[in-house]
């Protein structure tokens, strides 16, 4: 057996730990948030991509029926972010749909999401390129709609973690 070449100390240890699932329904979505929730816990951060109308709300609803939140999870008109505390005694679900906000993080400082990050689970809609630097443990959800059949339902779903908080989870329960 060959040895394994020896980590170069220069190189970043790597620590992206990766699953693509295949989403046939809104109900699969929302199932597959309500497993995601399992396994979230205060002070993360989940990131949503995907195009208008891909399942982000609806995989943020799943979200808080598995974390046992208070209220429905809507997609907000006027409403930039939602705090749903805990029905439990787990953490409140802060829901942010960054969609019409073009800047970062200093155009969305009302909200203190870097205070209420470490005792609750931040989920944001649109937040690529804008909240990063809350937090460098991060889970990113891309969620890719079958182009051309606009009825199709089909969805694919990479759920990506970085950092070193999901160096060691194993995200392939997701799939079960
Ligand atoms: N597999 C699927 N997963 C999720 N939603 C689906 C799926 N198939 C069809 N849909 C439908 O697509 C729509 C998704 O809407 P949703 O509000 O969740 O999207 P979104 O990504 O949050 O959009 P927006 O960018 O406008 O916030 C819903 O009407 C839902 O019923
Ligand atoms: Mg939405």
């Amino acid at each position: 057996m060959e040895a394994a070449a020896p980590h170069d100390p220069a190189e970043p240890t790597p620590t992206a730990n990766s699953v693509g699932l295949t989403v046939t329904s809104p109900e699969q979505m929302r199932e597959l948030g309500r497993r995601l929730a399992k396994l979230l816990r205060a002070g993360d951060l989940v990131l949503l991509s995907g195009e208008l109308g891909a399942g982000k709300t609806t995989l943020t609803r799943g979200l808080g029926e598995g974390l046992g939140v208070r209220g429905a999870v809507t997609s907000p008109t006027f409403v930039i972010a939602r705090v749903h505390p805990s029905l439990g005694d787990g953490p409140p679900l802060v829901h942010v749909d960054a969609y019409r906000l073009s800047g970062g993080l200093d155009e969305m400082e009302d909200l203190d999401l870097d205070v209420s990050l470490p005792e609750s689970v931040i989920v944001v809609e649109w937040g690529e390129g804008k909240v990063e630097e809350l937090t460098e443990d991060r889970l990113q959800v891309v969620i890719h709609r079958a182009v051309g059949d606009t009825t199709d339902e089909v969805r694919q779903v990479t759920v990506t973690g970085l950092g070193g908080r999901w160096a060691t989870t194993d995200l392939t329960v997701l799939s079960a």
